[in-house]
């Protein structure tokens, strides 16, 4: 018997307890020790039940992901599923913190289930590429039936109990001792009762078929590129078709399919990845992490409303300061509004609205926001606006309260300046909008302190965001990275390709959106007032020649009405031919020859420009490993997750293919942007 799984009897009842930290995952040798669990459960005929339950913070929360990559080892987990939905002695899960994945399906071939108040079911497998593998896809169906079950499957969302407790999930639920209402259930309930069989029959649905069609175009469509959704699909459907062994084999044909696929090495990459760029390498301190439980936000324009509503939503006090009372009027009204929709949608209820506005207090006096422990600038985009915010805050809050900017490009340590303690000055960098996007781009800057660092990396998972920490530079990663890429978008749109063919290259390329339309809708005037600000950029005169004469004609995106593309009232976008016109006569005077391009050579210009800009980042230490620039663009701009990011792609390309092409294109244009990095020597 292995050390992380052990049996002991308890009046009449087996209790099996797994204890492999820190989730439980179902490693070899956790499989291998339920088994033996079991047959020693079994073997003893003093019990009538059995209780499966874990150590630590939470029951099984999958398989070992780690092991993905590896050998396979024996026993495989179908094989650990059958064994407990055979078991002669009825089989009791007791169930608390993250039930997932493979944790789902032991709990699902289990003949009953108690859990805590709170606990998570999911089936969370498609965010990695990969379909349930341990006969979730048949377990699931049976005990929900089907449309319930697809949508669980395909979302890859959990439920949370006891919102389950109706239906026949689960048994029993209790907001105390699980194990203690496992041991009740079985000598009130199973003792007389008995075991119940599993439900092996075929599921018999007439509309089977509509539930599928809707779930093809409802819920596999929203996945858009990814193939695990469709095999998911795949496999419940055996569910009308197979007894539950046999579905079993055949799913797991599907599992194995998408295991070893390109797309779940991919995600499953990314998951780790997530996991790494929140724990950057820094000083150990022995200072205790600073408590940031009242926030002020400077600004309430879009950017600082939404970060309000980002810190109410988790419970944080907020001060939301403006200059004049018209706009910090214009602020909470935006702020009013957006929760109110949440109402309407279902997301939130009027109570919890309530909640959050009781925990927000507007302001246009300095003297009310004394006793925050964090403030966040999100202010007009100029050096001159920033550095006066600042020293008015110096003057305002404690020593000990962290000074944030949420500057896109702007150079902190230059804001900073005018502070006196500059080690609590940080970037802290949303994205629009600030209360959805996941992305926190944490900036350090030369003298930022690390209990400082440390801090807002707790802050960010307190906040529900991704934290991804970088170094100062301008636009840091993201926005650095963004511009080579607008910056290709561009020189194309010169050389001949309508905006529609570029946006369309890279939304099949898998980005959520194209380049020009997200220019658009964030308005091409930003970028453009970015660039004048900084005298250090490209003298290239092709430089963002096109998005330049899109602003000096008045076209500024979405909000005039007219940019890249035309709008109307609806904000639907239609091609303009005008544009073509600007940027046919821009580009004669240019001398540059109009070319053709496949949607494959488009794509894979605008992401040869990201990763090249991605090595000179890792070539100057500003991110600290790859995985922090994947994690921003997963996070921040739509990137396909089944790529992993841009830097985990060009190792799938291959770093000699990345760096011939990189070459070609230098010598093709003369750029020297696209001298490959010489980081990229280093992988070769
Ligand atoms: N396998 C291996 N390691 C895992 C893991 C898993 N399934 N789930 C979490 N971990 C690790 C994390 O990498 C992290 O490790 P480090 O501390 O070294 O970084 C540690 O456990 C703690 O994880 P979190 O920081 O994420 O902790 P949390 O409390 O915020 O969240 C959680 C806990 C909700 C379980 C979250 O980790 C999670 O969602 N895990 C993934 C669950 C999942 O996808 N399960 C399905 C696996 S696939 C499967 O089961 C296929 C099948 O059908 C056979």
């Amino acid at each position: 018997m292995s050390n992380i799984v052990s049996v002991v009897s308890q009046n009449e009842v087996a209790v099996i307890t797994i204890n492999n930290p820190p989730v439980n995952a179902l490693s070899a040798e956790v499989r291998s020790g339920l088994l033996d669990a079991l047959t020693q459960a079994q073997a003893d005929k003093s019990i009538f039940a059995i209780v499966i339950q874990c150590e630590g913070r939470t029951f099984i929360a999958g398989a070992d992901i780690k092991e993905f990559g590896q050998t396979p080892k024996l026993p495989h987990l179908p094989d650990v599923v059958l064994a407990i939905a055979n078991s002669s002695v009825p089989i009791i899960a007791a169930l608390h913190g993250s039930v997932l994945g493979g944790g789902f399906e032991i709990a699902l071939a289990c003949q009953y289930r108690v859990g805590l108040k709170g606990t998570t079911l999911g089936l969370p497998e498609v965010n990695l590429g990969l379909i349930p593998g341990a006969g979730g896809t048949q377990l699931l169906p049976r005990v929900l039936g089907l449309s319930k079950a697809m949508n669980m499957i395909i979302t890859g969302k959990s439920i949370k109990l006891p919102d389950t407790a109706d239906n026949a999930l689960v048994h029993a639920v209790t907001d105390s001792d699980v194990l203690a209402c496992a041991l009740e259930f079985s000598h009130t309930f199973v003792k007389s009762i008995g075991g119940q069989k599993l439900n092996n029959k075929i599921v018999e649905q007439d509309d089977a078929e509509d539930i599928k069609q809707h779930a093809l175009k409802n819920l596999v469509s929203k996945r858009k590129g990814q193939t695990a959704p469709l095999k998911a699909l795949e496999a419940i459907m055996y569910t009308t078709q197979y007894s539950l062994e046999e579905g079993m084999k055949k799913s797991r044909k599907l599992f194995l399919e998408c295991r070893d696929s390109p797309q779940s090495a991919a995600m499953r990459y990314a998951f780790f990845a997530e996991k790494k760029a929140q724990k950057p390498k820094l000083p150990s301190i022995s200072a205790p992490l600073k408590n940031i439980e009242k926030v002020t936000v400077i600004g309430a324009g879009t950017m600082g409303a939404g970060i309000a509503m980002c810190l109410l939503a988790s419970g944080i006090s907020v001060y939301l300061l403006e200059i004049n009372a018209e706009n910090l009027e214009r602020g909470m009204s935006y702020i009013k509004k957006t929760l109110a929709s949440s109402v309407r949608k279902g997301r939130i209820s009027e109570q919890q609205v309530a909640d959050q506005l009781a925990h927000l207090t507007a302001t246009t006096e300095y003297s009310t926001i004394a006793d925050s422990h964090l403030v966040i600038e999100a202010a007009f985009e100029s050096m001159v606006v920033k550095q006066d915010i600042f020293a008015k805050l110096e003057a305002t809050v404690s020593t000990e309260c962290i000074l944030a900017s949420n500057t896109s490009y702007l150079d902190i340590d230059e804001i900073a300046s005018v502070v006196t303690h500059k080690s609590r000055v940080i970037g802290l960098h949303f994205f629009s909008p600030a209360h959805i996007m996941k992305l926190l781009e944490i900036v350090k800057t030369k003298h930022t302190d690390t209990n400082v660092i440390s801090s807002c990396m707790a802050f960010a998972k307190t906040i529900k965001k991704q934290a991804a920490l970088v170094g100062m530079c301008y636009g840091f990663v993201g926005n650095r990275m963004y511009a080579s890429y607008g910056r290709e978008a561009n020189f194309l749109l010169l050389e001949g390709c309508s905006p529609e063919q570029i946006d369309k290259a890279l939304v099949d390329f898998g980005m959520a959106m194209g380049p020009l339309a997200v220019n658009d809708m964030s308005g091409i005037d930003i970028g453009y007032k970015a660039r004048k600000e900084n005298p250090n950029l490209s003298v290239d005169p092709a430089y963002f020649l096109a998005a330049n004469l899109l602003v000096d004609s008045g076209r500024l995106g979405q909000k005039t009405g007219s940019g890249f593309y035309a709008y109307d009232e609806k904000l639907n976008r239609t091609s303009d031919p005008i544009v073509m016109d600007i940027f046919k006569n821009a580009a004669q005077k240019l001398n540059i020859v109009p070319q053709s391009y496949t949607s494959e050579e488009i794509s894979e210009r605008l992401v040869l420009a990201l990763i090249n800009e991605g090595a000179n980042i890792l070539q100057e230490s500003i991110a600290e490993n790859a995985e922090v620039i994947d994690t921003i663009w997963l996070n921040g701009y739509g990137f396909p997750r089944y790529y992993g990011g841009p830097m985990f792609y060009a190792q799938q390309l291959g770093w000699k293919y990345v760096k011939e092409k990189l070459l070609a294109l230098h010598q093709q244009t003369g750029k020297d942007w696209w001298k490959p990095s010489t980081y990229i020597d280093s992988l070769l």
